[in-house]
C-alpha cells in the first residue's frame, strides 16, 4: 500500500492514519500564538493520543508543567520525550493511569497529592469508541462508559482537593457530536438494554457533555471555585477510528480515506480543548465545538441536546456516579 511507505506519523501516514505528529500546521501554529500564556500552571492531560498528544503539546509550548497520564508507559513515555526534544524547556512527565481499573485512578490520585502543590487544568481526553465485542473494566462497568466518563468522573473528584487549590481551575471534559442519537438512559448504564457498541459510545459522549453543567452547579453550591467545561472536537484525524470495530466503521474508514479533508488534523481538533482551558471567555458550565457543520474549524459555542439540558437528569447522573464508583465530591 502507498501509505505503508510513508514515514509513521508524516505526511499521507498521517492523513490517513492519524498519528500524535499530526499537529495541525499553520492554523495550530496562529492558534498557539494567540493562547494565554500558561506558565506556573500545571495540567494533567489524561490520554497521549491524537488530542491528547497535542493539547499537551500545546501547553508545554505555552509554559504549563505538563502530567500526561495513560495506562501505556512505552507510549506514554515516547510522547513525553517527543515533546520534550521539541520544545527543550518544557516540564513534561508520564505517569501510569488505567482509567478502565477505579484502583489505578485511585493511586495516581495518591500519587499526585503526594507530589505536592495544586492541579489547575485537569484535560480529561482519553477515550475509546466502539471496541471489539463487549469488553468491561476491571471493576465490571462497560468499557466506554467506565474509560469515557465513569474514570474521569472519578478521577475528578479524587483531584478536587487539588483542583481547588489551582489558579482558574478547569476540568474540560470532552464529548463528541455522536452524543445525539442517544436518549439519556441509566439502563445504558448498567448494560441492561443489552450490547450495543454505538449507543454505549454515544451514552458515555452524553454523559461527558452531562458532567461540565453537572459539575458547576455543584461548584457554584458549594463554592469549590473550579470551573468545568465540555468540548468536542468535531471529526479528527486519530488513532480513534482506526482502533475501532463494526460495519459502521468499516464504512466510516472507507469514507475518511477516500475524503480524507473531511477530519482536520489531532492539533487542529484539540482547539475547543485548548479554549476552555484558556479563554477567559469559555463559559463555566458550557460546551464548545469547531465552527463548522460542527466537524471542522475552530472553536465555537456548540449546541448542547434537549436531554443533556434537564438539570433532573443531570443531578441523576451524578447520583449514579456517587452510587458506582462510592466516590463523593468534597
Ligand atoms: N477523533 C475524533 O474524531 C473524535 C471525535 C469525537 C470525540 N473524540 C474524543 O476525543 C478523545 C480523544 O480521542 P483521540 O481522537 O485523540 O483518540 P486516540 O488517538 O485513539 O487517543 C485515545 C487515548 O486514550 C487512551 N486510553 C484508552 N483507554 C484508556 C484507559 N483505559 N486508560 C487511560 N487511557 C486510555 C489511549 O491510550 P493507549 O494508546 O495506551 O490505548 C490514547 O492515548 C476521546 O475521548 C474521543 O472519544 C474524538
Amino acid at each position: 500500500m502507498f501509505h505503508n511507505k510513508c514515514k509513521k506519523g508524516t505526511g499521507f501516514y498521517a492523513i490517513y492514519h492519524g498519528s500524535p505528529e499530526n499537529l495541525g500546521g499553520f492554523r495550530m501554529k496562529r492558534y498557539l500564538k494567540n493562547l494565554p500564556d500558561l506558565t506556573g500552571k500545571r495540567a494533567v492531560v489524561t490520554g497521549y493520543g491524537g488530542i491528547g498528544y497535542a493539547a499537551a503539546y500545546a501547553f508545554a509550548a505555552k509554559g504549563a508543567s505538563v502530567i500526561l497520564a495513560g495506562r501505556t508507559p512505552r507510549k506514554g513515555e515516547a510522547a513525553a520525550a517527543r515533546i520534550q526534544s521539541e520544545l527543550p524547556e518544557a516540564d513534561v512527565i508520564f505517569e501510569e493511569l488505567d482509567l478502565a481499573d477505579l484502583d489505578s485512578v485511585r493511586d495516581f490520585a495518591r500519587r499526585m497529592t503526594e507530589r505536592g502543590g495544586a492541579v489547575d487544568l485537569l484535560m480529561c481526553i482519553a477515550g475509546v469508541m466502539m471496541p471489539d465485542g463487549l469488553q468491561l473494566t476491571k471493576q465490571g462497568f462497560e468499557m466506554q462508559f467506565g474509560v469515557n466518563y465513569l474514570g474521569h468522573y472519578a478521577l475528578t473528584g479524587l483531584l478536587l482537593p487539588l483542583l481547588r487549590k489551582g489558579r482558574d481551575a478547569r476540568v474540560i471534559t470532552v464529548s463528541s457530536i455522536a452524543n445525539r442519537p442517544v436518549k439519556f438512559d441509566f439502563a445504558d448504564a448498567r448494560g441492561e438494554h443489552g450490547y450495543s457498541a454505538s449507543r454505549s459510545y454515544a451514552f458515555s459522549k452524553l454523559c461527558c457533555l452531562m458532567f461540565a453543567p453537572a459539575f458547576q452547579a455543584h461548584s457554584d453550591r458549594a463554592g469549590w471555585g473550579v470551573k468545568a467545561v465540555a468540548v468536542h472536537p468535531g471529526l479528527a484525524r486519530t488513532q480513534l477510528f482506526n482502533r475501532s470495530r463494526g460495519f459502521t466503521m468499516t464504512l466510516l474508514q472507507i469514507i475518511f480515506t477516500v475524503f480524507p479533508f473531511i477530519r482536520q488534523s489531532a492539533g487542529n481538533a484539540s482547539r475547543p480543548a485548548l479554549y476552555a482551558a484558556s479563554s477567559p471567555d469559555a463559559k463555566p458550565g458550557g460546551y464548545y465545538g469547531p465552527w463548522f457543520a460542527a466537524a471542522l474549524g475552530g472553536p465555537h459555542k456548540a449546541a448542547t441536546p434537549g436531554r443533556a439540558k434537564n438539570p433532573k437528569y443531570r443531578e441523576a447522573l451524578w447520583t449514579l456516579s456517587e452510587e458506582l464508583t462510592g466516590i463523593v465530591y468534597v
